[in-house]
């Protein structure tokens, strides 16, 4: 089966291109590389021995991507990772953001729909929980948002739902991502985040490489286990399994599909940060600093839905997402290189 894989040169879309090769699928990918390399590609081709058809491409540009499928008739399914992520730039923002993963988005419903290409799967996240009363978050819990990122997840998963409504033939997928993190076993591919990350285990591997001098713990008078944030971390080998999983089985049933990724398991930040220094035998040096402002105390999933209908769970834990994630840290410490 043909797949388009937008945002197929980024963390989670590489892995997932690579799974949908090892899967047997054709794999075209779109991406405009301003968060990604184009080596990621290369890698995950060196990887399993197969080739991607890759082409630069903004979705913005709806005249390109009326090519792309013109050219690719034979594509059944597309996976939807391309957008703008990073929450805080989001608040400064706010145009470019909804500029980007809105219309982007809607330019690709737009060219999907003319080529009658009805089977989309969309990359969301946990954010749409807002703060949750209760703990593990179900599917159905209700949804909001405090930022303009989380507003354009919200928003995307509205206009799928209404684009389903109009013409019920559509196999719309939601897939609400926990926290992501780590990397191929291999060391090959990774995160390669630009600029002083935001995001805790990207952080941690780069004060473990030496590139900043402590982490900052965001607040340790939480009502968690030590008080510091819990998150839902899975490793991104599992996320994009559960892409191919969510693909195939929802390939013949028209619908709305909303899934939760993630473990199940909660994890605060001194669980990973010790955890990180007892797997690689690593000292992460890092200072109690005051809440990051919009953080919740706590978010895990119930990924029971995922496991009952995609047959989905997590293999790996936190000592393979540690393991990995400075494996790829110490083989690439400057990320993917311009050219390979
Ligand atoms: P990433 O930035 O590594 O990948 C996104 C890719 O999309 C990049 O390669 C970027 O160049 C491309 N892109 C962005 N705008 C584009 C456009 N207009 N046209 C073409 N390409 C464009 O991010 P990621 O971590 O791999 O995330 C993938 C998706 O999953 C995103 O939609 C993100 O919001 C979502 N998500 C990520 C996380 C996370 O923690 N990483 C959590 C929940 C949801
Ligand atoms: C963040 C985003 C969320 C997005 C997700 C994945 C915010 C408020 N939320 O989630 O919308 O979907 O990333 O991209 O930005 N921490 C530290 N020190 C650090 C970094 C993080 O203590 O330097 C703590 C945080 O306070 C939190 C935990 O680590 O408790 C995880 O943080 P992070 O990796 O940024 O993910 P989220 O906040 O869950």
């Amino acid at each position: 089966m043909h797949i388009l894989v937008t945002g197929g040169a980024g963390y989670i879309g590489s892995h997932t291109c690579l799974e949908l090769l090892n899967a047997g699928c054709t794999v075209t990918v779109v991406d405009n590389l301003l968060n990604s390399s184009r080596v990621a590609i290369s890698r995950v081709e060196e990887l399993c021995g197969k080739r991607i058809n890759f082409i630069k491409l903004d979705l913005l540009d709806i005249d390109g991507l009326r090519q792309v499928f013109a050219q690719h008739l034979d594509v059944r399914a597309v996976i939807h990772f391309a957008g703008l992520k990073a929450v805080g730039e989001s608040v400064e923002q706010p145009l470019r953001y909804y500029q980007n993963n809105l219309i982007g988005t809607l330019n690709l419903c737009q060219v999907m729909a003319e080529h009658r290409v009805k089977h989309i799967v969309f990359s969301s996240s946990a954010t749409v929980y807002g703060t949750p009363e209760t703990l593990p978050i179900l599917e159905n819990f209700p949804t909001s948002t405090t930022n303009p990122y989380g507003s354009t997840k919200l928003m995307i998963e509205r206009i799928l739902q209404d684009v389903h409504i109009s013409d019920p033939g559509w196999q719309v997928v939601l897939l609400r991502y926990f926290n992501p993190v780590g990397a191929h076993p291999s060391g090959y591919i990774g995160e390669d985040p630009s600029g002083i990350p935001n995001n805790l285990m990207p952080y941690i591997t780069q004060v473990a490489a030496g590139k900043l001098m402590e982490l900052r713990v965001f607040g340790n008078d939480y009502p968690t286990v030590d008080g510091t944030g819990v998150r839902d971390y899975l490793h991104v080998v599992d996320l994009a399994k559960g892409h191919v999983r969510a693909l195939e089985y929802t390939q013949k049933q028209p619908g709305v599909f909303i899934y939760n990724l993630g473990t199940g398991m909660g994890s605060s930040v001194l669980e990973m940060v010790h955890t990180f220094m007892e797997v690689n035998k690593i000292n992460i040096p890092y200072r109690i600093d005051p809440r990051r402002p919009g953080d919740i105390a706590a978010c895990y999933a119930d990924p029971s839905l995922a496991l009952r209908e995609l047959g989905w769970k997590t293999e790996y834990g936190l000592r393979e997402m540690c393991r990995d994630a400075w494996n790829w840290q110490k083989n690439n410490p400057d990320g993917y290189p311009e050219f390979e």
